[in-house]
């Protein structure tokens, strides 16, 4: 790209200023760079290059979703990192949900304790592990939202089938929009000023009912 400009710019220099607005032009649109999802002609997800530029939702260590999940060795860590495009969070903060044609994306990296000045916890470290997103596109997914992974790759994805375990936690478990905004501490007072979050999340956070005073 750089290349290809500065002989674009290289040339304009001699032919004149209408080469150099056509290159200006072809800079303003670059396929890998966009903020909303991009699909080859199979339908599979293109990944975003370009998602650390975008804001980032939060980070969860060692996170596990079932019971009894296998500890991970001492001093092996995964941290999962999320990130929102700018435009999709503008509309989250203002609707507290999200506009179609989001991709949010879950990064995982490896993260240790030792290095450095470090004494206590875990830090971050090397390249990443795993790349998902999920993306909201309401004429093309049954539910309105679609499930990719292996993206880490840099390739194209086809899109996770809807019976996937992904699909069932998200709808089920998930505070707004079927996304986790209840570990996303900034959307999180959003979506609840908003009124949007689930009737599924609702009832999850309702405190028991106190147990009655046994008869006496
Ligand atoms: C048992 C529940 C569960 C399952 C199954 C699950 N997830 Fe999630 N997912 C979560 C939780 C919890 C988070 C929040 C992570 C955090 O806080 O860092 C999350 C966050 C995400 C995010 C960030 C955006 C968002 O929607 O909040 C993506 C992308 C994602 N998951 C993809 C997937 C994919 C792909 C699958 C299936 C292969 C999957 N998930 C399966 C619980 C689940």
């Amino acid at each position: 790209m750089t290349m290809k400009l500065s002989i674009l710019l290289g040339a304009a220099g001699v032919v004149g200023a209408v080469l150099l607005s056509g290159a200006v032009a072809t800079m303003a649109q670059p396929a890998a760079l966009s903020d909303t999802a991009q699909f080859d002609a199979q339908g599979r997800l293109i990944p975003p290059t370009d998602y650390r530029d975008w804001v980032f939702l939060s980070s969860g260590i060692d996170m596990s979703y079932s019971e009894g999940a296998a500890v991970a060795p001492a001093d092996t860590h995964t941290f999962d990192n999320v990130f929102a495009p700018r435009a999709a969070y503008a509309a989250f903060k203002r609707d507290g949900k999200w506009p179609n044609g989001t991709v949010l994306i879950l990064e995982n990296r490896g993260g240790v304790s030792k290095g450095s000045i470090n004494k206590r916890g875990a830090f971050q470290s090397g390249l990443p592990t795993g790349m998902e997103a999920h993306v909201k596109d309401e004429a093309r997914f049954k539910g309105g939202w679609g499930f990719f992974g292996g993206l880490a790759s840099g390739k194209p994805a086809p899109m996770i089938p809807y019976a996937a375990t992904c699909y069932a936690c998200h709808q089920q478990h998930a505070a707004a929009d079927t996304t986790f905004v209840q570990f996303y501490p900034i959307l999180l007072p959003v979506a609840t000023e908003r009124g949007t979050l689930s009737a599924a999340y609702l009832a999850e956070i309702k405190p028991e009912p106190a147990t009655p005073a046994p008869h006496p």
